[in-house]
């Protein structure tokens, strides 16, 4: 079968139960290359499990994932660590860094990790901090920079593999408004830079209005929305 070359991220009727506790149920999505889509619900309504699925950080119960036109269900391990590698980045609500390397440390890592050289990897991280506005930070650790800052560290960090599509879970969660507004900014700027595709897990229906489509997760259902 030739592989769909307009959808990045294809969710296929997705369930996902714990025990008798269903989360999701019969969700459907698909997102084209280059779209945004906010993903909205309250807490608990399943906002982490869906992206952790659609991340192949978690399978579903039933139904398909697929990445860039590939199924993912029937892959050995190692093949879905390479697809994770290779076509995903990932933010997560509390950044996840590693205290002990510096922003361009941590940034440059799955750059490392790929097998690319250091000088190149480092080259690749500084442009990205850079274009985080962290030109003048690469050198601090985690602990040196502020919430924000960390932030949008992590950012960096998650397209630092050129992925096709960026999973983020709350990637302003936790930041004071106006600092939340400023890594918003910066993250779809470079979210369209890049040209990639984005499932952006959000509280707040302001951002969303922002992005391209809106989803929310209702009743263990994936519903689209008008923007407000
Ligand atoms: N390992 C688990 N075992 C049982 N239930 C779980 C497990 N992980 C998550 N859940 C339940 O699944 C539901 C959805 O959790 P999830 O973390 O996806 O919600 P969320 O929308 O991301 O919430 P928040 O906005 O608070 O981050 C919750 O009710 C949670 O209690
Ligand atoms: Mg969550």
């Amino acid at each position: 079968m030739k592989a769909d070359q307009t959808t990045a991220l294809h969710l296929d009727n997705i369930t996902r139960h714990y025990g008798d506790l269903v989360i999701l149920e019969g969700v459907d999505l698909k997102l084209a290359r280059g779209e945004i889509i906010a993903l909205l619900g309250p807490s608990g309504s399943g906002k982490s499990s869906l992206l952790h699925i659609a991340g192949l950080l978690e399978a579903p119960s039933q139904g398909e994932v697929h990445i860039d036109g590939h199924a993912t269900s029937n892959m050995s391990d190692a093949e879905r660590t390479r697809l994770r590698r290779d076509a995903l980045g990932f933010v997560y609500q509390f950044h996840h860094l590693l205290p002990e390397f510096s922003a361009l440390g941590n940034t440059s890592l799955p750059l490392l990790i790929a097998g690319v050289k250091k000088a190149q990897a480092e080259q690749e991280a500084e442009r990205l901090l850079t274009l985080m506005g962290l030109a003048s930070r690469v050198h601090h650790q985690p602990g040196q920079l502020s919430g924000g800052e960390q932030q949008r560290t992590a950012i960096a960090r998650a397209l630092a593999n050129k992925p096709d599509i960026l999973l983020a879970d709350e990637p302003t969660g936790n930041l004071d408004p106006k600092t939340s507004d400023v890594v918003f900014d910066a993250l779809i700027k470079l979210v369209r830079q890049e040209g990639l595709a984005a499932l952006i897990a959000t509280h707040d229906q302001r951002l969303a209005n922002r992005l391209d489509r809106i989803f929310v997760i209702r009743d263990q259902k994936l519903l689209e929305v008008e923007k407000t």
